[in-house]
Parts: structure tokens; C-alpha cells; sequence
């Protein structure tokens, strides 16, 4: 009965240039975009066509695009978006990138379903850190919605309350059996005994952490967000939305069926998706196809932040000859962030779902982000003013004490903004991100654009600016591009800003992004020619 209530979503459809010349827009259910592949200092034009109703833009999540900030994409912040009919060529820059990353709209709530793949295969003449794996799969998480999502959106912003969730998650656009009249609709691998396969895991999901395991196997995580990791053998995953994980699983049994399984982690009282999505592995030959149920894994709780933040705190760079670490030591702009959820006053004529009436917001140190509309870009490569100002704090407005049950009121209504932080070129910031548990504790997957960074430490409760800096690697950290905060906890990252241009910092729940939950560095040029943002191609889609 379920299924029948599962809608066809609104088509995006991001062509390269094979797929172009073959037209084949009509009906074909696709609920994952075609996957980009490239090698390492490759690059790609991919034209855009916008063949949709709703105006769009497309981000490459974790792509540098060194100097070139003119194709990252986010709407209002680096272009106006693509109407219907309308396209883009869009030029994507590979530099340091090497393992999987994805691609996914950057306007409204389309990356729901409008998003792919992009795998980036060493330089040519080189190879993997690890052996050639047998072969490699994509693994991409996804959602699925009764409702229409642009209906979900109007109805979040119109009543300020917390929206609708998906009904249920998918592995490469396949609910699994565990959903009602579902069976069909299982992403299936088969896999031969003794044989390594390359998992791509991508977490495309709009607002939940998820848990993944396969059952009777280990994962062995050889990368994350496209850089390489020591290796680390695991019996479960936690992968953010925006992040990915590259993976070796090797096929040690000699039959049977076994699921692939993710499931939100969730841990303030805040309503989620619940369900667990499947996916079935199966070993070759006769013996597995017999009717015996797959084996189920263990997955961690739902709210086991433990599980959560223990997993991505077990990451390690590789640190190899070929894939050396770079840790800034010496900090030129030291940051602290709060990033929160708040409330602002209920519109007036408006019921508002919010606590105590209100409408939900969130906030990095206090301030409520607002789409200017006109792209911040633009703003600034032309000097116009009034569209942002430059005055995003380094340190939160108070001294705070987030664990506690009393909070300044000016805190709990932050104020709404469009101030950025502009960054010297080259200068080393460290940004501390302190959670808090003001209307919610809620976890955030904080993402960057344009720039890596290390996750020097992270912690549980207040950030001890005297304690904690003790604790931190800086040996051999993971280098991320998204990373979660955890409820009520701090993390702490480093980056060097060596990539002139307008970069968007923001949290990756897609609702925390829509309440505000963002804020934009800019990083100026350096003196180099090298060293200064390149010039806009003719086509930018007109505000
Ligand atoms: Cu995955 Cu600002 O994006
Ligand atoms: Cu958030």
C-alpha cells in the first residue's frame, strides 16, 4: 500500500556529453544522476541544461576548483541560478582530489534527488595506496519521499516548525526489502569468493547521520571525502551527509546473502526517519541463491553519538611519501563558531510550529545567514556594495557555558545576517565549532567549499581553550571537507587558505542550512599572479 503512495519526483537531469547527444529525457525512472569520472589534475566541462521547472544550480561537493570559484555552484553565493530552459557549462577543476566525491544541486532542497557520483582515479601513471581492487561500486544513500520535496520545503518555511521526513532511505535509489511491497526494489551486488571490492559510499541523504554495516564482513576504510586514510578496519560506518567513504571489502565467505544495511543516527528529540535501508550482497554460484533470508548486521543505536563521533575520530591521513601531511602549526586566524539552533518571532498573521510559538532558526556565532539576490561572487569581483559586509566574528558574542540549563536571551534570537569572513591568502585559521544544546542538542555536519581541512581534536562538552589544544594531532589527521560536530560537543579544524575566492561554510542538514546555519569566507588574492582568482566565463546565469 506504501509503495503505491511513492511519487515520481521532479526530473533534473545533469547531462555530460555522451548522454547529450542521446536525448532520452522522457520517462525513464532514475533517481541517482550519471556518475562523473576523472583522473586527479583532470579536467571536466560538463554542460548543464536545466530542463526542470524550478530555476538551479549544481555544486561539485569536495572539488576545489583552485582559483575558479565561478563553477562551485551554491545559489546566491557563487551564481544565480539556471532557469528552466536555460544551461551552464560548468568547468570542474581537479587538484589534490583523489578517491570518490559527489555532485548534487545547491538551490532550494533539489539535492534530494537531483545528485551523482564523481570518482576521481589517480594521476595517470600512478596507482592506489593499496592493491588493485577487483572492482569497484559506487554506494550511494539516498532518500525517498511520498510527498513532493518542494512541498515539503514551502510547508517548513511557511510554518518555521521542524518539516516532514523522508519515508525511507535508499542504497543506489533502492528502498530494500525491509520497507512494505518493497522486494523488487533491492540494489543487489554479486561478489566472488577471495576477491576485493572498492565500496564508494556517499551519504546524499538531506538531514541524518547514517550507520552502515554489511553483515559477517568488515569494512576496511581506506579513504574519506577524496583523500586517503591509514587503514582502519571497522565493523560499521558513520558517514554525514555530504561525506564519503572509500572502502575495500573483501569477499572471505564462500556463500550465502548478506545485507548491506544504514540507518539514521539521531540522538535530541527530534523526529527522524527511523527505517533502515537494505541492499543485498550475494557470493556467486548456486549454494547462495537458496531461499534462506540474508544475514542481518549489527548496527549501533540510533543514539549511540559515541558510535558517531568514535568512528570519524579513528580517521587517520595516510601520510605516505606520495600523500604527505600539512598540518598548519603556526595559526594566523584563530576562530571560534557556535553553531546553533535558535528561534526567531512567528511572522505576524502566521500560526508557527515552533517551541512557544516561534519559528525555528540556527545560527553560526549568532548570526542567522540571508540570502542576498544577488551571488556574493559576483558582489565582489565587481566591488557592489550593500549585498554583504565583513564583519563575521572571530569568537561568539558571549562567554558561554552551552552545557548549562540558563542561556542569555539575545542568544536564544539570533540576529540576521550577511556578514562573511574575509581571509588574507595564505593565512593558516584554525576554527573551533562549538555545539550547544539551546533549543536542540542536535549534531552538525559542517562543510567548507573550496579548501580540505584537518580535524585536529574534538571533544565532549565546553572547548577548553587551555586543555584541549594539548590533546590535538597534528601528526597525522584526517583531511575532510565535511565533519560533524557532536550534540553538545566541539571539533576543532585547521586549513590553509590558499584558494583565492568566495567559499561557502555551512551546515550540511539541509534544513539547518535553510534556517541559517552558514556563513561564507572569502579568501582574497595573493600577489602571485599564481596566486589570483581567475575571470568569469561568459555564460554565468544572469540574476
Ligand atoms: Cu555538499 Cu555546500 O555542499
Ligand atoms: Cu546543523
Amino acid at each position: 500500500v506504501h509503495c503505491q503512495a511513492w511519487i515520481r519526483r521532479h526530473r533534473f537531469v545533469l547531462l555530460t556529453q555522451d548522454s547529450a547527444d542521446k536525448e532520452d529525457f522522457d520517462d525513464e525512472w532514475e533517481i541517482s544522476g550519471p556518475t562523473l569520472y576523472a583522473h586527479k589534475e583532470e579536467t571536466l566541462i560538463v554542460d548543464v541544461y536545466n530542463r526542470g521547472k524550478y530555476n538551479i544550480t549544481i555544486h561539485w561537493h569536495g572539488v576545489k576548483m583552485p582559483r575558479y570559484p565561478w563553477s562551485d555552484g551554491p545559489e546566491y553565493i557563487t551564481q544565480c541560478a539556471i532557469k528552466p530552459g536555460g544551461k551552464f557549462s560548468q568547468k570542474v577543476i581537479f587538484s589534490a582530489e583523489e578517491g570518490t566525491l559527489w555532485w548534487h544541486a545547491h538551490s532550494d532542497w533539489s539535492r534530494a534527488t537531483v545528485h551523482g557520483a564523481i570518482i576521481v582515479y589517480p594521476k595517470h601513471g600512478t596507482v592506489y595506496p593499496f592493491p588493485k581492487p577487483y572492482a569497484e561500486v559506487p554506494i550511494v544513500l539516498g532518500e525517498w519521499w511520498k510527498q513532493d520535496v518542494m512541498k515539503v520545503l514551502e510547508e517548513f518555511v511557511r510554518t518555521g516548525g521542524t518539516p516532514n521526513d523522508s519515508d525511507a532511505f535508499t542504497i543506489n535509489g533502492q528502498p530494500g526489502d525491509l520497507y512494505p511491497c518493497s522486494k523488487p526494489g533491492t540494489f543487489k551486488l554479486t561478489v566472488e569468493h577471495g576477491k576485493t571490492y572498492l565500496l564508494r559510499i556517499i551519504n546524499a541523504a538531506m538531514n541524518e547521520i547514517l550507520f552502515l554495516s554489511i553483515a559477517k564482513h568488515k569494512l576496511t576504510v581506506v579513504g574519506a571525502d577524496a583523500s586517503y586514510t591509514k587503514p582502519l578496519k571497522t565493523k560499521y560506518i558513520t558517514i554525514s551527509p555530504g561525506q564519503t567513504i572509500d572502502a575495500l571489502f573483501h569477499a572471505n565467505r564462500h556463500h550465502g546473502r548478506y545485507y548491506i544495511a544504514a540507518r539514521a543516527y539521531s540522538a535530541g528529540n527530534i523526529p527522524f526517519d527511523n527505517t533502515t535501508t537494505t541492499a543485498i550482497i550475494q557470493y556467486a554460484g548456486k549454494k547462495s541463491t537458496a531461499t534462506s533470508p540474508p544475514l542481518f548486521p549489527h548496527l549501533p543505536y540510533h543514539n549511540d553519538t559515541r558510535a558517531m563521533v568514535n568512528f570519524t575520530g579513528s580517521l587517520r591521513s595516510l601520510g605516505s611519501k606520495d600523500h604527505p601531511v600539512n598540518v598548519p602549526l603556526k595559526i594566523t586566524t584563530p576562530m571560534i563558531s557556535t553553531v546553533l539552533l535558535n528561534t526567531l518571532p512567528c511572522h505576524p498573521n502566521r500560526t508557527c510550529l515552533g517551541p512557544n510559538g516561534t519559528r525555528l532558526a540556527a545560527s553560526m556565532n549568532n548570526l542567522s545567514w540571508v540570502n542576498p539576490s544577488l551571488d556574493i561572487l559576483q558582489a565582489y569581483y565587481y566591488h557592489i556594495k550593500g549585498v554583504f559586509g565583513d564583519r563575521f566574528p572571530n569568537f561568539p558574542p558571549y562567554v558561554f557555558n552551552f552545557t548549562a540549563d540558563y542561556f542569555p536571551m539575545e542568544l536564544e534570537i539570533p540576529k540576521k545576517t550577511r556578514q562573511v569572513k574575509i581571509l588574507k591568502y595564505n593565512s593558516t585559521v584554525e576554527v573551533v565549532f562549538q555545539g550547544t544544546n539551546l533549543v536542540a542538542g542536535v549534531d552538525h555536519p559542517i562543510h567548507l567549499h573550496g579548501h580540505s581541512f584537518y580535524v585536529v581534536g574534538w571533544g565532549f562538552g565546553n572547548y577548553d581553550k587551555f586543555k584541549d589544544p594539548l590533546t590535538y594531532n597534528l601528526v597525522d589527521p584526517p583531511l575532510l571537507n565535511t565533519v560533524a560536530v557532536p550534540r553538545n560537543g566541539w571539533i576543532t579544524i585547521r586549513f590553509k587558505a590558499n584558494n583565492p575566492g568566495v567559499w561557502f561554510l555551512h551546515c550540511h542538514f539541509e534544513r539547518h542550512l535553510t534556517w541559517g546555519m552558514e556563513t561564507v569566507f572569502i579568501v582574497k588574492n595573493g600577489k602571485h599572479h599564481n596566486a589570483t582568482m581567475l575571470p568569469p566565463p561568459p555564460d554565468m546565469p544572469p540574476c
